[in-house]
């Protein structure tokens, strides 16, 4: 359902340029839990943004389901994004002042849904994610788990199809960290969505079931160990893994 082809990605650093993302071609479908490990500057951060449609690659092309996204006016693009994505960062990035619902509900706003159905889902979500006790909660009367538990809810609350994290356990501890997994793992298996996690802890990557490295901007590897999970995706959601196009 993603598919990235020959892209790269280059910034502009005073009078010369900097190449970050070098020819990176790959498609990942729905249902699949990818992690992306490399080193620090390997571009990790820059190639989520590309798929997040936060950011456009300097060339290459990007289709999801067929549609060429890197053709969508900016407004077009920041619709499709809030209709199929969901972020997830490190630092959680709740509003303050707003209680634990009224953050999940955020996304909702944007696509203006009315109040009382923004308010039932956001606390449906919540449920889903173990947090329905604390929906009053504001963020600084919650545990750090707790925040990035909120923080998935919000990610979900909009029925996206991928969830992209960006060192989403890197300010926990490994016990929380494993639990935040437990609960990718599960928002994966029940309701096909597409999980990718950049991540520096081989213990969370070892959960997904496809890792992938990068190194200086190109893929420089990749291990599939899902293909049990494959099979189970495609009796439930018609879907299969896609082969990575090149390396
Ligand atoms: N807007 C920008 N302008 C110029 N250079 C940038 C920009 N964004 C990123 N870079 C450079 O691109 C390279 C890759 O950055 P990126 O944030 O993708 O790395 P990363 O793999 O996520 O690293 P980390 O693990 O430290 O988060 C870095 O060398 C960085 O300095
Ligand atoms: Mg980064």
């Amino acid at each position: 359902m993603l598919d990235l082809h020959d892209i790269s990605r280059e910034f502009r650093v005073g009078p010369s340029s900097l190449r970050v993302l070098d020819g990176l071609s790959i498609s990942f479908s729905a249902s699949e839990t990818v992690s992306i490990t490399g080193g620090s500057g390997s571009g990790k951060t820059t190639f989520m943004n590309i798929v997040g449609l936060l950011d456009k690659p300097t060339s290459g092309r990007y289709t999801i389901d067929g549609q060429d996204v890197l053709k969508a006016k900016s407004d077009d693009l920041a619709a499709l994004r809030n209709r199929l994505i969901g972020f997830v960062f490190q630092s959680f990035f709740l509003l303050p002042r707003l209680s634990a619902w009224r953050n999940v509900a955020l996304p909702l706003a944007y696509r203006r849904t009315p109040e009382e159905d923004a308010r039932r889902r956001a606390h449906a979500m919540l449920e889903r994610v173990g947090l329905g006790d604390r929906a009053h909660h504001l963020p600084s009367e919650l545990s750090g788990g707790q925040r990035q538990r909120v923080a998935i809810a919000r990610a979900l609350v909009g029925d996206p199809k991928i969830v992209l994290a960006d060192e989403p356990t890197g300010a926990l501890d490994t016990k929380v960290s494993q639990e935040i997994m437990d609960l990718f793992k599960e928002i994966n298996r029940d309701l096909g969505v597409l999980v990718m996690i950049i991540t520096h802890d081989p213990r969370i990557a070892a959960q997904c079931g496809r890792r992938v490295v990068l190194r200086q901007g190109m893929l420089v590897a990749e291990e599939n160990v899902g293909a049990e999970m494959d099979a189970i995706a495609l009796e439930r959601f018609g879907a299969a893994r896609l082969p990575v196009q090149a390396c």
